[in-house]
């Protein structure tokens, strides 16, 4: 089916996002590698296949060059789009960097294989996409800007409008509504997705999760307002945490004016495949079935069972509703940003500390000290003063793009890494995770052993243990497998939490 007739684009995340919501970003090339061919057969408006937690995974638990990956993917799937996610100026880490390697990561993102770069912020501050838009067309590839879509006094539809034109305006080919927690109605997806295409004139494409229950409802009636372009997953890694499932989405529309033109029957046998696969994972309940407590607490089930398995670290089970409770307090008093990597770790790091410690703020993370101190962007609402004024003290906090306070790293970089390099690609992969990357490095060099994976789709086994780690610690990432970005933040060695005096 062509082009023209196609009423309604799938984009399949089963390569990134499927499998990041549910498989704690664990699943490696080999198991995706089988089933690329026929995927590219699909005719999906684009394959999500890269970006996001994939990049820091591969390195830290698969032995996997991302890098290879991508080209891997591209070799395969010649017919199809690839598509990446991209943290803005935080590209696929947590934190900010500067221009010069912003420039040369989206360089070698296209220049190995992607057409697609979806850039959100965590705050929708366009100062921080601004230069990603600009430089994914400097490159020729499509640049989607992005509205992380959330609830709060301060986020309307005039200001979803708003940040959408804006990113018009900076150049963005299309827009994508990112409901990561799953929080859209299907009729307030109506109005937003209707106000978009009438108002800001670009295609747009809806991006949810399913925790809430809600999602393929939220599609349905997106479908009725305009939506070009939805995000699902092959049947095996749908629902839950995880988008609708493409194949019900197809059937779906099967026959009427929003007719997708995908072969059911060729779907199926995608699906096949990642069922097999995903017999080799232990899939928990939490990340499955519906949970409505994202609607109370507005917190991604991702972080709910990341903070879960916080609380457990620190034997603190018992205090878990007092968290569940702090973090939209804490959200609050940070001016209500959405809860997405990294504003999602920072708030929920910062709710535990406030319980644990049995007094608000006496504890605050290096994270929050920063984005009081403006270094994350421009909260969407007004900061807490008396907060500010505990923590900053006299400091007064930065006005302009964060970014422009970042000198140059790229050539600083090879030189430290030197050593190591097989491609230029790998400094890239340094700067953004220099321990990560150092061992990564180091294992394919021979220096280190190799990380003991588990031979693949061995049933029960989703954790692939660290060969010369004490069984506690690799305990602590069976905790932490299916909550991989918050946790990767919350023991990142830069993340020192300090009294705040
Ligand atoms: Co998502």
């Amino acid at each position: 089916m062509t082009a023209e007739k196609r009423k309604i684009g799938i984009t399949d995340t089963s390569l990134r996002d499927a499998h990041q919501s549910l498989l704690a970003t664990r699943m490696r090339l080999s198991e995706m590698l089988p089933v690329l061919e026929l995927m590219d057969q699909i005719g999906y408006h684009s394959l999500e296949v890269w970006g996001g937690a994939t990049f820091d995974a591969c390195m830290r638990y698969l032995d996997e060059d991302p890098w290879h990956r991508l080209r891997q993917f591209r070799k395969y799937l010649k017919n199809t789009r690839l598509q990446m996610l991209l943290r803005g100026q935080n590209l696929v880490g947590y934190r900010h960097y500067p221009d010069d390697v912003l420039a040369e990561f989206i360089k070698k993102a296209v220049a190995n294989g992607i057409d697609i770069i979806r850039i959100f912020d965590a705050l929708n501050d366009l100062r921080n996409m601004e230069k990603a838009i600009y430089c994914t067309k400097e490159e020729g590839a499509h640049a989607q800007g992005t509205i992380s879509y959330t609830i709060s006094p301060f986020h309307d539809l005039d200001y979803f409008i708003r940040v959408s034109r804006d990113l018009k305006d900076l150049g963005a080919d299309s827009i994508c509504i990112k409901d990561m927690a799953g929080l859209i109605s299907p009729f307030d997806a109506f109005e937003l997705v209707g106000k978009l295409k009438e108002q800001v004139g670009l295609p747009v494409q809806l991006h949810c999760h399913y925790t809430s229950g809600m999602a393929s409802m939220a599609y349905l009636k997106a479908a009725e307002a305009g939506v070009d372009v939805i995000d699902t997953a092959n049947a095996a890694l749908a629902m839950g945490a995880s988008q609708p499932a493409t194949d019900s989405m197809v059937a779906a529309f099967k026959g009427t004016k929003y007719d997708t033109g995908l072969d059911l029957e060729l779907l199926t046998k995608v699906s096949a495949h990642f069922q097999e696969i995903s017999c080799g994972y232990d899939i928990p309940r939490e990340v499955m079935g519906v949970d409505t407590n994202v609607l109370s607490y507005q917190i991604p089930g991702g972080m709910i069972s990341n903070l879960a398995s916080q609380l457990a670290d620190q034997k603190a089970t018992h205090l878990f509703k007092d968290v569940l409770a702090e973090v939209p307090r804490v959200r609050a008093d940070l001016g209500y940003p959405p809860l997405v990597t990294p504003s999602s770790q920072i708030v929920g790091s910062q709710a535990v500390a406030n319980v644990l410690t049995g007094e608000r703020y006496k504890m605050v993370s290096t994270e929050v000290k920063n984005y009081l101190r403006g270094q994350y962007g421009k909260p969407p609402g007004e900061i807490n003063q008396d907060l500010l004024t505990r923590v900053l003290k006299d400091e007064k906090p930065i006005t302009g793009r964060p970014a422009d306070m970042l000198k140059p790293q790229l050539a600083e970089a090879r030189q430290e890494v030197e050593e190591y390099i097989e491609q230029d690609e790998d400094i890239l992969s340094y700067i953004i995770f220099p321990n990560v990357a150092i061992d990564f490095f180091k294992r394919r060099k021979g220096l280190l052993p190799p990380l003991q994976l588990n031979s693949s789709c061995s049933r029960g086994k989703a954790v692939n243990r660290v060969a010369g780690l004490p069984n506690e610690q690799n305990n602590l990432m069976l905790d932490s497998l299916f909550s991989v970005d918050e946790t990767l933040i919350w023991r990142d060695e830069i993340n020192i939490v300090y009294p705040a005096g």
